[in-house]
């Protein structure tokens, strides 16, 4: 079973609890927290997420905040993450098909629950293409190790 990594901020941590119950059964979640509606900071559960996929511990992650921005940010300062903030089907499909990202972020605030569910699953079910995205994939990887050093 495919595991996936998942954190939210207060800001999404009720999405976070909707797309934990939508994936259950069909995938292994892991729940980085927060675990509260209670305030924290975003950058504090972003890396967590970030960090288990680089090391292999998940395959892929999932994040919510409020507006899905903010951890994302975060979690994109990994070196190997690709962490793509969605909004819409079409985009969280090709974020998957020609960017390869391992790591998918939606706003509470800014998308509803059925999207957000639908979202989920255009990405989570879309296999990256490779071939020429390959390539363009890993001139990103070239960016991050020229500011890695
Ligand atoms: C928290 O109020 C909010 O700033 C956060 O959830 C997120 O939207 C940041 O990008």
């Amino acid at each position: 079973m495919k595991k996936i990594g998942i954190a939210s901020d207060h800001g999404g941590y009720n999405l976070k609890e909707e797309i934990k119950k939508h994936l259950q059964g069909e995938f292994e979640i892991v729940d980085f927290g927060t675990d509260s509606l209670d305030s924290v900071d975003y950058p504090d559960y972003g890396v967590k997420v970030a960090e288990a996929v680089k090391s292999g511990e998940v395959e892929e992650g999932i994040l919510c905040c409020g507006t899905g921005i903010g951890i994302s940010l975060a979690a994109n300062k990994v070196p190997g993450i690709r962490c793509a903030v969605v909004s819409d089907t079409f985009s969280a499909k090709m974020s998957k098909a020609h960017n390869n990202a391992n790591m998918i972020s939606i706003g509470e605030r800014v998308v509803g629950k059925g999207l957000a569910l639908e979202i989920i699953d255009s990405w989570i079910n879309t296999e990256f293409e490779g071939d020429r995205h390959q390539r363009r994939v890993s001139k990103i990887t070239e960016i991050e190790k020229k500011y890695s050093k």
